[in-house]
């Protein structure tokens, strides 16, 4: 009895003190991202200053690389090695495929605690969850079927709008090729490949055939004449950026189109907050139009998840940094920097731009008529390997002089050994 009450007791003095180290441990969080641009690096920056205002320790760990490829290597090194950092920006299904290692931390009671069932749609709450545990948070929507363009460059082949079918763009590229002007500023890179692919195969195909290819990959559409005719297209893009292309980062093609050595960039809206960054006027210095996409609308949210860690200052850390993400005052401020608009529901969007606000109310649109779908090329459709397979014949089509009628064989095949 008397043994039974000591345990009881030290049990008792054992937890208070865990809280009290807990209270007191002060919240740390390393945070790995790719956020390493102009524009990124500002957006950034509003998250860790809130998170210090709160009395955070923030540890940046940025690994340069757009979309992510080389932070997502330093991940798996980071974690092989068990040393996962706290905070990791990752999105999609590798949220699920890292969740199934049982790598992430669950943020249920953060969740409960603040209403995330109540002010998360209910399509970027399923991304954020597995098997019903809260284990990544949501920063935001980008849309990543646009195309920015400099109306200064368009006005010296007397073009004041942005084509809005894809003939329309190949002639109007033909125009300013012709003129001496690059028409399409880009990247060699595979994943800057892929983000125009995937807006041509909603373009030409229309988002029922973007389902069937880049989610469902179903073998009759993949090895379609539409998939024939999206290379076909793409074929011509080759053909309408510059020299040198190959290797470039995608926020420098931005300044292509920023400083007028090329007319438009196929590009996710981040490549508005490079705009910003430099000070440029939507609207005036640039304007933006989705690419042809027949009323669809590619989505990419980026987000948050919390590898498990050991530590009251690190768990608090993680925590506080979920609440924070969430916050509606964050999201504004976030997204107004990074181009993006607000993953959290009924944030005002009276500070926004014209471009954010048809990114709202053409998801809106898309999400009624069923074309509101997840990017292929920003890890949102599949899995790391499957995507993969296809943005490798992509990149492997672009830059060689490889026929439609073999890429859609090489893409059939690479999908099928992926999904063995
Ligand atoms: C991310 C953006 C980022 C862009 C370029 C995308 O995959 O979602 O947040 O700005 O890559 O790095």
């Amino acid at each position: 009895m008397k043994l039974t009450k000591t345990i009881l007791a030290t049990g008792v003095a054992f937890s208070a003190l865990a809280t009290a180290t807990f209270a007191h441990a002060e919240p740390t969080a390393e945070v790995l991202h790719w956020w390493t641009s102009g524009g990124e690096a500002k957006a950034v920056s509003a998250l860790k200053e809130d998170f210090e205002a709160k009395g955070g320790k923030w540890v940046d760990s940025p690994v340069a690389g757009g979309a992510g490829d080389a932070a997502m290597t330093v991940l798996r090194s980071r974690v092989l090695s068990g040393d996962a950092p706290a905070a990791v920006q990752l999105k999609g299904p590798a949220i699920q495929e890292w969740a199934e290692q049982g790598a992430l931390a669950d943020l249920n009671d953060v969740a409960a605690a603040e209403g995330w069932n109540d002010v998360l749609p209910a399509a970027i709450q399923t991304i954020m969850q597995y098997e019903g545990d809260y284990v990544a948070v949501p920063v935001n929507i980008h849309r990543v079927d646009w195309i920015w363009a400099n109306p200064e460059v368009l006005a010296k082949v007397d073009v004041t709008e942005v084509p809005g079918t894809w003939e329309e763009f190949n002639s109007l590229a033909d125009k300013l090729k012709a003129a001496g002007i690059t028409p399409l500023a880009h990247g060699g890179q595979p994943w800057q490949d892929a983000t125009i692919f995937e807006t041509v195969v909603l373009g030409v195909g229309g988002p029922e055939f973007y389902q069937q290819t880049m989610i469902d990959l179903d073998e009759d559409a993949l090895k379609s004449d539409t998939m024939k005719a999206v290379f076909d297209q793409m074929r011509k893009m080759r053909g309408y950026v510059d020299a040198d292309f190959s290797g470039r980062d995608w926020n420098l093609a931005t300044a292509m189109v920023m400083n007028g050595d090329a007319a438009m960039q196929i590009m996710g809206d981040w490549a508005k907050g490079e705009f910003m960054a430099a000070g440029k006027v939507p609207g005036k210095d640039f304007i933006c139009a989705p690419t042809p996409s027949e009323n669809g609308y590619l989505f990419n949210t980026d987000s948050f998840a919390m590898f498990e860690v050991s530590g009251d200052d690190k768990v608090a850390g993680q925590k506080l940094l979920a609440e924070l993400i969430v916050g509606e005052k964050f999201q504004e401020t976030f997204n107004l920097l990074k181009g993006s608009i607000p993953a959290r529901l009924g944030v005002p969007m009276t500070n926004f731009d014209d471009c954010a606000i048809k990114s709202e109310s053409d998801l809106k649109s898309a999400e009624e008529a069923g074309g509101f779908l997840p990017s292929m090329a920003h890890g949102m459709a599949l899995r790391g390997h499957l995507a993969g397979a296809i943005i490798d014949v992509v990149t492997a089509h672009f830059n060689s002089d490889m026929s439609s009628d073999e890429a859609v064989i090489r893409l059939v095949e690479a999908v099928e050994l992926a999904k063995d």
